[in-house]
């Protein structure tokens, strides 16, 4: 079997967003058994079902990469004990079908749930809607284990970057390899 293909799914756009950091951690401790690309969706429109056939070009991009997919892994941030506007305009594209004899993209592909905050909540509520969401749109959701990182401002190097602590990195590294695991379990 060739190397899995994961696309992450980051729901911040902010330039430095962290969990765009998180995700960059989290393909390099996929190492060897998968390859981990960030879906770029900055250019998708919002979504007015007036405009929605044809697609936009940004629209059927992000939907061949997301077909071309072995598994989507998300990193989402909370909004107000939510995920983003943007990551839901995203999956409301995704949750259409691209014609009438083509379903959408996301149903039954495996999906893992990543979050962080600078609070206390480490974005699980919102992680709670996104799995709502997405086990309506019959993706197939790893619900265990989830990492869910609070307080992530002590968890920054003096660059400002993202520098997980021990208790986090090991919380990722096994949703990293759980992952691949579920993923496999669920190739047809
Ligand atoms: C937030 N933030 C936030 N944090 C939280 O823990 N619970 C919340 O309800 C909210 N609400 C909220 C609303 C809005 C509109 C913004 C912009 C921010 C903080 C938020 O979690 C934080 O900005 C992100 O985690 C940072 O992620 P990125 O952008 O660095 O990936």
């Amino acid at each position: 079997m060739g190397k899995l293909k994961i696309i992450a799914i980051v729901g911040s756009l902010r330039s430095n967003s962290f969990h765009r950091q998180l995700a960059i951690e989290a393909g390099r401790l996929l190492g060897d058994s998968a390859e981990l690309e960030l879906l770029d969706f900055s250019d998708v429109p919002l979504l007015n079902p007036d405009f929605e056939y044809p697609a936009p070009d940004a629209v059927k991009r992000v939907r061949d990469i997301v077909k071309s997919a072995n598994g989507i892994w998300f990193f989402s941030p909370e909004y107000n004990h939510f995920f983003s506007g943007a990551l839901k305009n995203l999956i409301d594209w995704l949750s259409r079908p691209i014609s009438e004899s083509k379903p959408q993209v996301l149903r039954n592909k495996p999906a893992a749930v990543s979050g962080l905050s600078p609070g206390m909540s480490g974005s699980v509520v919102a992680q709670d809607h996104l799995v709502s969401l997405i086990s309506v749109l019959n993706m197939k959701v790893m619900n265990q284990p989830r990492v869910a990182i609070p307080n992530v401002m002590q968890q920054i190097d003096t660059n400002g970057r993202l520098s997980l602590n021990p208790i986090s990195f090991n919380f990722l590294e096994t949703q990293a390899k759980a992952f691949v695991t579920f993923i496999q379990n669920n190739l047809k």
